[in-house]
């Protein structure tokens, strides 16, 4: 049998839309972007999205919001030090210092306890990731950021669907940026989103994604259909050429946006099959619990079911290379729990860091893995992952 890692089911639906985008004289951002823009957005409870090229860009671009409010180039955002790459990359690409705080092993995210002996007079936002879609605690951070004045922006990348203390996540800070790409549960292939509640943030990210240009409309007439638009040359000068900040070539286009559209209409099946096989690996791995485990739902959560994340215990007498390499021959498809940021990606050594900095992360980059649970993942399959499990322990 094979457990593929992800799977993506494009809808009849979605096929329509992208022959119709092709069909249009226009496929970068316009109609189906906006209207993938306004679902999502609905969808989250907030009253804007922006739609991106990938949820690194939503990253980078949520913060670079930023400079517009008296940040400056190489302030600090503090970040955990455990969570995809794209997290540590995309806050050195805004122009910021990353600044890692170690996470707590029992939930995968930032342990709020560390973060006030990070903050500088340099440090100006908050950038906790829900990782595996498991709500980081908003309302810890929240104070701390309070107390110091700092932007909080949410990486949602992996928390679709996720609710904390019963409210979306999403909606626990100024901004949330989320990934669409493929793996994921709302995907446009590749593509990220911005949601956030202030007008002035939405109008500044359509800027920053098209070249900082002056530009404020959530959809450009002229992107659209070639057509008029009036506020072009209200000012003196064409506005499309006035570049008011330092911006980013980001666009979402019309094919992505279609498939997104698509994905969207499948979106509470696909949560509740996801939610249903997480839970269910959650419960049965508690059948080998003196070697391995994983994340719980508390009861003021609902995870977003990205992933099943299982961590080798210390004092197992295996490693987690080990493990990875027994499900992978029996076609069980697995990846890496990330990795320390600062002091497990070489990529970051110039950042000075040392092995040992952050040992919770560096627990997970070493003896951490995830596997899928996407739609495809049936109860058959779930049975085989564990009797896989057994059989690999049993074999030690
Ligand atoms: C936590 C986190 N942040 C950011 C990203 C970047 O998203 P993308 O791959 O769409 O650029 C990912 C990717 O999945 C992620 O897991």
């Amino acid at each position: 049998m094979k457990v593929p890692f992800g799977a993506m089911t494009i809808t009849p639906h979605a096929r329509d839309l992208v022959n119709k985008a092709l069909d249009s004289t226009r496929v970068s951002g316009g109609q189906y972007v906006h209207e993938f823009e306004d679902r999502f957005a609905k969808l989250v409870g907030v009253r804007h999205a922006v739609a991106l090229s990938s949820g690194t860009d939503a990253d980078i671009l949520a913060m670079a919001v930023l400079y517009d409010f008296g940040a400056h180039r190489g302030d600090e955002i503090i970040v955990p030090a455990l969570s995809f790459v794209a997290t540590g990359n995309a806050v050195l690409h805004a122009g910021f210092k990353p600044v890692f705080v170690d996470i707590k092993r029992e939930t995968l995210n930032i342990d709020p306890e560390k973060i006030e002996a990070a903050i500088t007079k340099k440090t100006r936002a908050i950038m906790p990731v829900h990782l595996m879609g498991k709500p980081a605690p908003m309302e810890a951070i929240n104070a701390i950021a309070k107390k110091h004045k700092l932007f909080v922006i949410e990486d949602a990348a992996e928390a679709h669907g996720a609710v904390y203390k019963g409210k979306n996540v999403g909606l626990w800070s100024d901004m949330a940026a989320y990934s669409t790409y493929v793996a994921h549960i709302i995907t446009t292939i590749e593509g990220g989103i911005v949601t956030t509640n202030r007008e002035d943030f939405a109008e500044i990210l359509r800027s920053l994604r098209a070249h900082g240009r002056a530009c404020k409309c959530d959809v450009c007439v002229v992107n659209t259909n070639s057509g008029y638009c009036a506020k072009r040359f209200k000012y003196g000068k064409d506005i499309r050429f006035v570049f008011e900040r330092v911006g980013y070539s980001a666009k979402m286009n019309e094919l992505e946006a279609a498939i997104g559209l698509g994905s969207l209409t499948l979106y509470h099946k696909i949560i509740e099959k996801r939610r249903h096989n997480l839970l269910t690996m959650i419960e049965r791995l508690k059948e080998f619990d003196q070697y391995l485990t994983t994340i719980e739902e508390e009861k003021d959560e609902r995870i977003g079911p990205h992933a099943f994340p299982i961590v080798v215990k210390e004092g197992a007498p295996f490693t987690r290379d080990e493990f990875v390499s027994f499900l992978e021959k029996n076609g069980i498809d697995s990846r890496d729990l990330f990795s320390s940021m600062p002091t497990q990606c070489p990529g970051f050594s110039f950042l000075g860091y040392k092995l040992g900095d952050f040992p919770n992360a560096e627990f997970m980059g070493t003896q951490g893995l995830h596997i899928g649970v996407h739609q495809d993942i049936n109860d058959e399959h779930i049975d085989y992952v564990m009797d896989t499990i057994r059989a690999f322990l049993k074999s030690q």
